[in-house]
């Protein structure tokens, strides 16, 4: 899922009026996209003239609509098809970087792409790969063994019947290869008294698109490296869309807008000086307006810093997510 809503094919971008509130007092300058989807930010970004725009996306489908605003925008408009882990790569020599931004997650039109196969609502061969991937959900599903796959839909997923689902997935291994529709079967046999609101598959499935998408990897990286790039006065600016991503987020800016270190395990020495400023305390979430009209963006969160510090050390939050990093890796040796 994503922060964004779903209205047929069109891809609408959550809490947009609320970021360019914060990011339009630094306009003039250059702005990262590092989640370009079909646009949207890019667009409203662009829409003032003295703006450039570096857009970043993992899936090669988004090169088509980069490609219109290429077009349209020539001196001010620039994308890579790359997974933004890898943004301090790109070329920004001499640009008057003002903001880093990341809508994480899905676009419409991944979920609604059945050759995708993110939703369990689409029948077929297991897919979720978002672009640039080393496998698929298909070899995590029939490749992995019980303990591993059980651990990924209890870390990623919380989903409190994961062993009871991985059980099940080996067993039916053993009579066919698993796919999507096999495994929302699988699924609901085992939960069949849960009589929670949302689909029985959500939690798997999101599970799976971590895995695929090394989404946590992605992230810690992606700010980490985000930040290296940014001068002092710049804005990062993440929406993220469920409690995990969100936990990662939070603990990136807010740890390091303090001027202890949070660990008293760890062996790195306390920061002498703080890396950000905090513009909300508390995450900018969709007004009930927009949640009327898209219930699918009321988990949507923004969560914004502006860097005051440089510093090359982020020993302690790799360490404290390594224990995500890690099961992530898991499937790497598939
Ligand atoms: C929610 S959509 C962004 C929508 C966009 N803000 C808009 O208004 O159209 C997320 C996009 O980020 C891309 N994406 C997700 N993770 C990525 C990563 N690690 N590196 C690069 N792109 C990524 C996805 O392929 C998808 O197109």
């Amino acid at each position: 899922m994503s922060a964004t809503i779903k209205l047929e094919k069109k891809h609408f971008p959550v809490l947009l009026d609320e970021l360019i509130s914060i990011i339009s007092p630094l306009y003039s300058g250059t702005f990262i996209d590092c989640t370009f989807g079909q646009g949207g930010y890019s667009k409203k970004i662009l829409s003032h003239k003295e703006n450039k725009i570096i857009a970043l996306d993992r899936d090669s489908k988004t090169i088509k609509e980069a490609t219109k605003l290429k077009k349209k925008f020539k001196s001010r408009f620039f994308f890579e098809n790359v997974t933004f882990s890898e943004i301090d790569k790109i070329k920004v020599r001499k640009e008057n970087i003002k903001g880093i931004i990341f809508d994480l997650g899905y676009s419409t039109s991944q979920i609604n792409d059945p050759s995708k196969g993110i939703s369990f609502k689409n029948k077929g061969r297991l897919n979720m790969r978002m672009g640039i991937n080393n496998f698929s959900a298909h070899e995590v599903v029939n490749l992995m063994d019980f303990e591993n796959l059980s651990k990924i839909f209890y870390y990623f997923g919380e989903e409190v019947k994961s062993k009871a689902i991985a059980k099940k997935i080996l067993l039916e291994r053993n009579k066919k290869e698993i796919y999507t529709e096999d495994l929302v079967k699988i699924i609901n046999d085992v939960k069949k008294f849960d009589k929670k609101k949302i689909h029985k598959a959500t939690k798997v499935f999101q599970s799976l698109r971590i895995v695929v998408n090394q989404e946590i990897t992605q992230l810690i990286y992606g700010l980490i490296n985000g930040f290296k790039i940014l001068p002092k006065g710049g804005i990062m600016a993440v929406v993220t869309f469920h409690s995990l991503e969100d936990r990662i987020v939070k603990y990136f800016f807010k740890n390091y807008s303090e001027t202890k270190n949070t660990s008293r395990y760890l062996p790195e020495k306390k920061f002498e000086k703080k890396l950000f400023k905090i513009i909300n305390k508390k995450p900018i979430i969709p007004s009930f307006n927009e949640i009327n009209v898209n219930p699918s963006s009321r988990s949507a969160k923004l969560r914004c810093v502006e860097k005051i510090n440089d510093a090359n050390n982020f020993e302690s939050f790799i360490k404290k997510f390594e224990y995500l990093t890690e099961i992530e890796n898991l499937a790497n040796n598939l």
